[in-house]
């Protein structure tokens, strides 16, 4: 059977479609074509030589097989699963569940293919506090799959210690482990640490794959597999990808093309990134490549330790619902940015509009047209206006939304990040701002150490309000 293939339009970013000022001429994509083919040469034999396992998730069998296995285990009698994580240990599985499953699924007891899903990436006391007072009768019917590599973020460790605290209280030891799944780094970490102290079930994220990479490994799958996500499917996409995306061939390479015209941009001023998905069901996955974006290529220093502080800014908008918020801005504000539609072919499921009451016939036009076919004509009319302004424009198009088709979004853009970065010439695989943040969290919340009390002190002096300024 011929699966659907996701594909990437990009006739409306050349000159042809804009002007030579904003748009790329022939010669430039060829120049392109030259400086990023070495470069997907570099990343196979990168590849090769094992320095990026993420590429190798979608062939792992082994993972998929414990992540079943432990599905099997617990699925049966657990109405609520609680995934307690956050950036990479969180994002993709609220893309997934977006993406895959009905918008309803919460609420629709009767079409859910599994438990109710909530993803907690934040540590907001009144979220969490009404949460936890709404599933306080249901705990033996809650899994709360704790995710993080480190076990060290101070995000998930405090929601973990309040589960901790109260599953002890309510259900025991006993309780605690039968209700607690936590996924951790295979050796090291404060959380291998407490799952193995405290006998927990566990799945592991494989060594060398970071939290933004990790959403094809047990970090994704679990809580997708739980679901009813065909965790199979989603992989096969990614491996159908992977043929794609690893081809010397630039024009055949839609991340080299992608990555390519990113970095092309970027360097002539448009330095922001817009993904407008024009599909409820893709608009986490914006959010998910926000994070993959952001922290791969926002990078102070360069390979040889010059100081560049590079790195295209990705903004996430919604179609059609941000043409009434953000469009004034994007056609008519700075020619800063590049925009990446997705769009959905067939939605597999549509709703024909009412006709018009005849007190208003000026609605006329809208009957019997399908609720799709506006919001696809929306995404052509917004791609028009920006041309019309000189905004160069890319498109993602899905035949249709699933697992197969999900998959290979995002391999795609997992391994263009790959790519842009070899061509921002930077390492996409650490975020070394995002640790003094965490850093100084601890140093506020009092961890011990001199380091910690000193570090307390500075941002302490620093922070302090000021009274003059306030008003
Ligand atoms: O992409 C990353 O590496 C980060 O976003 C991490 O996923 C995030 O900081 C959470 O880290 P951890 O899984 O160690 O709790």
């Amino acid at each position: 059977m011929v699966q659907p293939q996701i594909k990437l339009y990009y006739k409306n970013v050349m000159a042809d479609a804009l002007c030579s000022e904003h748009g790329i001429t022939s010669a430039q994509l060829k120049e392109l074509a030259k400086k990023t083919s070495p470069l997907i040469s570099r990343l196979n034999n990168e590849r090769e030589a094992g320095k990026t396992p993420y590429r190798d998730l979608p062939f792992n069998t082994e993972i998929p097989r414990q992540v079943i296995k432990l599905v099997a285990e617990v699925k049966n009698g657990c109405e609520n699963l609680v995934v307690l994580g956050i950036g990479g240990s969180a994002l993709g599985n609220i893309a997934l569940q977006t993406a895959l499953n009905p918008y309803m699924s919460n609420l629709d007891d009767k079409r859910r293919r599994g438990p109710r899903l909530f993803v907690f990436d934040n540590v907001d006391p009144i979220q969490f506090g009404s949460f936890l007072d709404w599933v306080d009768d249901k705990l033996d019917k809650t899994i709360f799959n704790v995710i993080s590599k480190s076990g060290q973020t101070s995000e998930t460790a405090a929601q973990f210690l309040i589960i901790h605290k109260l599953l002890l209280d309510r259900i025991g030891p006993k309780g605690l482990r039968k209700q607690v799944i936590a996924t951790t780094d295979p050796r090291k970490g404060t959380l291998r640490k407490i799952t193995d102290d405290l006998k927990l079930r566990c799945l592991e994220v494989p060594d060398g794959v970071g939290g933004r990479f990790s959403v094809l490994s047990a970090v994704g799958l679990f809580s997708a597999a739980m679901c009813g996500i065909d965790i199979d499917s989603l992989l096969a996409g990614a491996r159908s990808m992977d043929k794609r995306v690893s081809r010397e061939d630039f024009y055949k390479n839609p991340a080299a093309i992608l990555a390519a015209i990113n970095y092309h941009f970027y360097n002539r001023g448009k330095k922001i990134s817009v993904m407008m998905p024009y599909s409820y069901a893709l608009k986490d996955l914006a959010d998910w490549y926000r994070q993959l974006w952001a922290e791969s290529l926002g990078k102070a220093t360069d390979l040889s330790d010059n100081e560049v502080h590079i790195g295209p800014t990705p903004i996430k908008a919604l179609g059609a619902t941000d043409q009434h918020s953000q469009i004034q801005l994007y056609r008519e504000g700075p020619n800063d940015k590049l925009f990446t539609f997705l769009q959905v072919h067939d939605f597999g499921k549509d709703l024909e509009i009412g006709s018009a009451p005849d007190c208003a016939p000026e609605l006329g036009f809208l009957a019997g047209k399908n609720l799709g076919t506006l919001l696809n004509n929306e995404k052509r009319a917004t791609e028009y206006a920006l041309l019309q302004n000189q905004r160069p424009c890319l498109t993602v198009l899905f035949p249709e939304v699933n697992a197969y088709t999900v998959g290979q979004f995002i391999y795609l853009y997992e391994v263009t990040t790959s790519l842009a970065g070899a061509l921002f010439g930077i390492n996409p695989y650490d975020q070394p701002a995002v640790e003094l943040g965490k850093e100084a969290t601890f140093a506020l919340m009092g961890k011990p150490g001199r380091e910690y009390r000193k570090l307390g002190r500075q941002i302490k002096t620093l922070t302090k309000v000021d009274i003059e300024y306030l008003v």
